[in-house]
């Protein structure tokens, strides 16, 4: 039977963190000089993953998101990937990553099964990108998203993160290069999760003036009808070229929310903001039947209320979720811990 939440809301998508290492140090994630890492004795294997999404996958979940941290810095990605793919009922596995090391890694997961990849791209300047990233990688990225579409994958979908100030200036120059490609790009409006510790109401873009800048310069946008419980709003411009928005901060939508993650070491979270998550690793390790774990995890999700960005749009003096110290004690708040 699939799970529904006290809004209704169905199990859907499980993003998967399989590690909360990342070789960048972007400016809105990561940006302090010292983090807490996850304890590698506690990080799960990946017959472990793979044991806990087969229990996903009996109660409705049908689409795995393999997110980090890096998540090519872990090895054996492919080997996971082909894992996940056994598993009835999974329709879809797709992967988030910055690129770095896609290149490499692309034919070997193309070969496994992986369906589809996204590519974080918040700048086509080198300089930019070693400010925001602290490496003077983006050759590297950009050689990642060719290889992806060599590799034979479907075109990768690119995410931006838009901050004013650092990259606002580049919305037209990164669609171009998107549309060029036959690509479709993401601009995410800059949110205030764990980990973004510089975040500030206005260095975030919202969605309309994104819209109005993007009909300047490419001739008038036109809304596409929601298709599903997506984040990205998607448009379409003259020519039939298409983008999309992610706008969490300004025009949350967590209404239709049917996702949740799985931290590298086996912790659930049923919200981005929420402060805290269900072990899951624990028992899986005590040795607890699929049965078991089933039955906690569908009672985790029917007793499921969160709205957290919706709760933190209504709040008063909003700024960063929380600060280096509670990061640093608490690590699982952090995004690149729970999966971007
Ligand atoms: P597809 O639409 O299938 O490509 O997947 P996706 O958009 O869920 O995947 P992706 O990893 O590219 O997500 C893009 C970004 O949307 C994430 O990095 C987050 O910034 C944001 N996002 C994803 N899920 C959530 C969520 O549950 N809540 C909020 N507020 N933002 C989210
Ligand atoms: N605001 C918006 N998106 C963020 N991400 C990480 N931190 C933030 C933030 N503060 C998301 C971006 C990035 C992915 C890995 O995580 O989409 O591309
Ligand atoms: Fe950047 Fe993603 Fe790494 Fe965070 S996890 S520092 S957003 S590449």
């Amino acid at each position: 039977m699939p799970s529904t939440d006290q809004h209704g809301r169905p199990l859907k998508s499980l993003r998967i963190s399989v590690t909360d290492r990342c070789n960048l140090r972007c400016r809105y994630c990561m940006p302090e000089a010292h983090y807490t890492w996850l304890p590698r004795a506690e990080i799960l294997d990946l017959e472990e993953i793979a044991q806990l999404a087969r229990v996903f996958a009996g109660l409705g979940v049908d689409k795995l998101r393999l997110t980090g941290g890096e998540p090519l810095l872990r090895r054996g990605i492919p080997d996971l990937v082909r894992m996940l793919k056994e598993i009835p009922g999974i329709r879809e596995v797709a992967l988030t990553t910055n690129g770095i090391l896609l290149a490499e890694a692309a034919p070997a997961l193309r070969k496994a099964g992986l369906d589809r990849i996204t590519v974080s791209l918040d700048t086509l300047d080198p300089q930019r990108f070693l400010a925001l990233t602290q490496q003077d990688r983006l050759g590297s990225t950009l050689e990642g998203i060719r290889a992806a579409v060599d590799a034979g994958f479907p075109p990768p979908k690119l995410d931006t993160v838009l901050i004013r100030g650092t990259n606002e200036d580049e919305i037209e120059g990164l669609l171009q290069f998107a549309f060029d490609r036959g690509l479709e790009l993401r601009f995410i409006e800059y949110m205030d999760v764990g980990g973004a510790t510089q975040w500030d109401g206005s260095k975030v873009v919202p969605q309309r003036e994104i819209l109005q800048r993007v009909a300047e310069r490419f001739g008038a946008v036109q809304a596409l009808p929601k298709t599903d419980s997506a984040p990205a709003d998607r448009f379409a411009l003259p020519g039939g070229k298409v983008f999309g928005i992610i706008a969490s901060t300004t025009q949350p939508f967590c209404g239709g929310c049917d996702r949740s993650r799985l931290t590298a070491d086996g912790k659930w979270f049923l919200c981005l903001y929420a402060p805290e998550g269900l072990d899951l690793r624990e028992p899986l390790r005590a040795g607890r039947t699929p049965e078991e774990l089933r039955a906690l995890i569908s009672e985790g999700w029917s007793l499921r209320s969160d709205r957290g960005a919706e709760e933190r749009k209504r709040a008063r003096d909003r700024g960063p979720l929380a600060g280096p110290d509670t990061l640093r004690k608490n690590p699982h708040l952090e995004m690149h811990t729970r999966g971007g």
